[in-house]
Order: structure tokens, then sequence, then C-alpha cells
């Protein structure tokens, strides 16, 4: 893995905008996966600054609430629409979502996989990860699925995504739709963003532990490229 480490989260954000932004620049129909939760809100405030062309990307989205529709404001999608897609020329029906309301969720997972297919595979995929090592909604367990599936949220990612839900993670809906380890290291180019304290111990985990489900990221060690962008507190020895 390569490692970038910078002074600070803003610095750590600008250097992910700006390898989002070459890459469109250098391949306009490039495939993008993108990321939600707090870290990347930076990155996409900074990415809207340098005014990329998005007019022939696609992008797919890692993750979505069970149970939430679109035009829910807590839902991925809606945040992503708020951060990102309300602000950037992306042609209508390129930004792909998984559907958390679906009537049939599995058929829903599947439909999703046959899409990133159908747009030719994931160039770049821009990743988080939780302070339990997960990657998309891939959680900690003993056996992790290998294409985009339903999930059973944790206490502590529930926790962690309380914000939007008025700080109570029990309205945090407890399942999830993610992408699976093998749609994520089916992506020809991964970038992951790490930044503060919080996430220390899983990137130390992430790069120098074994590679277990009980860890997901660890995973992202048998990708060959894989660019790591941390701030020095997550760097630091967690
Ligand atoms: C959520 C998302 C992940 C993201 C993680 C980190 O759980 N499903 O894709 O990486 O949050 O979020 P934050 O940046 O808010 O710490």
């Amino acid at each position: 893995m390569k490692v970038r480490i910078f002074d600070d989260p803003g610095q750590a954000s600008t250097a992910v905008a700006r390898i989002i932004a070459r890459q469109l620049a250098r391949q306009p129909a490039s495939v993008l996966g993108l990321p939600t939760g707090r870290t990347s809100i930076a990155v996409y405030k900074e990415l809207v600054r340098l005014r990329p062309d998005f007019s022939r990307a696609h992008t797919f989205n890692l993750d979505e609430f069970v149970g939430l529709p679109a035009r829910d404001a807590r839902s991925f999608h809606a945040f992503m629409d708020r951060h990102l897609f309300c602000r950037v020329n992306i042609a209508p029906g390129h930004a792909h979502f998984l559907d958390g309301a679906a009537r049939d969720l599995d058929a829903e997972c599947a439909r999703f996989e046959r899409a990133i297919a159908t747009a030719g595979g994931i160039d770049l995929l821009v990743l988080g990860i939780g302070a339990n090592g997960h990657i998309g909604f891939n959680e900690p367990a003993a056996r992790l699925p290998a294409y985009t599936h339903r999930v059973r949220l944790t206490a502590a990612t529930r926790r962690a995504n309380a914000g939007p839900f008025g700080g109570r993670p029990s309205t945090v809906p407890r399942e999830a739709l993610s992408m699976g380890m093998a749609t994520i290291l089916a992506a020809r180019t991964i970038v992951l963003i790490a930044t503060g304290r919080s996430k220390a111990r899983a990137v130390r985990v992430m790069r120098s532990g074994r590679i277990t489900p009980a860890v997901p990221a660890s995973f992202l060690q048998l990708h060959r490229d894989v660019t790591l962008v941390l701030d020095r507190k997550a760097a630091e020895h967690g």
C-alpha cells in the first residue's frame, strides 16, 4: 500500500479531491466509486471547487441504509446530492445508488452489481474507514460476502452514524446494503482516506495486521493499487 501523510485533515481531503479531479481530467468517462461519511464532506467541498467535468462520468455509491428512500434526507443518496451531485455537471442517470427502500433487496443488490459491470467496472474507488475497520458497510464478521449484499450493522457503526438521526443510535437503521469485498477489490485503483485519532487503530491494523474478516479493511492488502491518504493523527500508532 502506498501511504501519503498530511499535517491535517484539510490537506488530506484536498489531496483526495485532486486525485478524483485528475482521474476525470485524464479519463472523462471514468467510473468512480464514492463513499459517504463525515470525512468525505471536505473532499467533496474541495472537489466542487476544482470544477471537474463530470458530464461523461458514472458514479456508484458504496452503500445505503435499508428502509430509507432516496428522498429521505438521512439517506446516503440525499447526502451525495447535497454535497456533490447538486453542485457538479453529472448527467441524469449517471449517479448510481443502491435503493435501500427496494421491495426485493436481494434483487436490488444483483441489479447494482450488473450496473457496475455494464459500466465497465470501477476505475477509481474512494473509501473511508470505520473505527472498527469496516469499509463500505462490510462490518467485522467471521465471514464476508463477496458481492453487494444486505448487512446487519454493529452497535458501534450505528452509534458512529447517529448524527443525522438526531444523535439517537436506536433510530439508525439496523441494516444496510453494501458493495462486497470482491466488488471493492475489483476496482482498478483504490484511495482510502482516514483522518483523526479515532481511526489510528483501524489504520494500523489494516496496514500491518493479518488479513482477516474481523478487520474488513485488511483485505485491501491484497490489491495492487491502493493509496492511503492520512493525516498525522490517523497515521500515529493507535
Ligand atoms: C459509514 C460509511 C463508510 C464510511 C464510514 C466512515 O459507516 N458506510 O463508507 O467510510 O462511515 O465515516 P466517517 O467519515 O464519518 O468517520
